[in-house]
Formats: structure tokens, C-alpha cells, sequence
């Protein structure tokens, strides 16, 4: 194997690892649309009733935990205990970005 060969089998590694980290706001769409749209709205901004959360806009890093803590049985509700236990790590990871990045009543985005 040439250098160049060595360079490039390197450079995917660090760089295909490191995209899996990276939230998939279009998969997160996906499976908003496919999941928790019924109940939230797609976009996180329409529940269907009012206790039913609105999630556009909140900050990912409150998503997570939120989305975790159901997961975990640290937060209890049993609507969503359900629906977090079918979610991957990487699932909450996406729809958190997805809905972080909508615009809701909740917060005001600069
Ligand atoms: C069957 C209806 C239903 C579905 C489907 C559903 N949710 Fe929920 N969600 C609820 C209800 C009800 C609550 C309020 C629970 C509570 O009081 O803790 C809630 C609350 C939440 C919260 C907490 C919000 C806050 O402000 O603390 C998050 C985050 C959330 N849902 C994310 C999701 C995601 C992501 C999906 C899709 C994977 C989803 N939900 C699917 C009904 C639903």
C-alpha cells in the first residue's frame, strides 16, 4: 500500500467516525414525521392537545435529557416512557436536533 492509499484510509476513519456523531436533522425529520408528529405536530409546534409538549424550538440539550430521562424511568409519564423506549441512542440525538432547530412560541432564535 502507497502512502497516499495509507492517507486516504485514515482520512475516511477519523471522517466516518466522525460524521456518526453528527445529529441527522433529516433523519430526525423522518422519523418525527413517522413517530412523534400524531401527538406533537411534525414540526413540534402543533400538539394535538395542550399537555401534549410543544417541542419547536426547545433547546437539544434539554431534548436529550428529556428524551433520556423517559428512556431511564427518571422522568415518569407513560404516554412518553412508551414512545422513548423504541428510540435509539442516535434517534434522540436527531429528533432533538430536528425540533431544536424549528421555531415555536417557546423561545426566540436570533
Ligand atoms: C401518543 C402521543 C405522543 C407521541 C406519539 C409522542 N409524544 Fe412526546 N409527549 C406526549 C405527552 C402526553 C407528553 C407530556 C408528558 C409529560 O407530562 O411528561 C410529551 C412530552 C414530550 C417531551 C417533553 C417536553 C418537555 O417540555 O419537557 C418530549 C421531549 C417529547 N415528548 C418528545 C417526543 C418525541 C421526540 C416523540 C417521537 C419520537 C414523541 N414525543 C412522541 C405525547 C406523545
Amino acid at each position: 500500500m502507497n502512502k497516499l492509499t495509507l492517507m486516504l484510509f485514515a482520512l475516511f476513519a477519523v471522517f466516518g467516525f466522525s460524521s456518526m456523531a453528527i445529529a441527522d436533522s433529516a433523519a430526525g425529520q423522518a422519523k418525527a414525521k413517522q413517530v412523534c408528529a400524531a401527538c406533537h405536530g411534525e414540526n413540534g409546534d402543533k400538539p394535538l392537545q395542550p399537555e401534549y409538549a410543544i417541542l419547536a424550538g426547545q433547546h437539544r440539550d434539554y431534548l436529550v435529557k428529556a428524551l433520556n430521562d423517559y428512556k431511564s424511568g427518571a422522568r415518569k409519564n407513560a404516554i412518553m416512557g412508551a414512545q422513548a423506549q423504541t428510540l435509539t441512542r442516535d434517534d434522540i440525538r436527531d429528533v432533538a436536533e430536528w425540533f431544536s432547530s424549528r421555531s415555536g412560541p417557546l423561545a426566540v432564535k436570533h
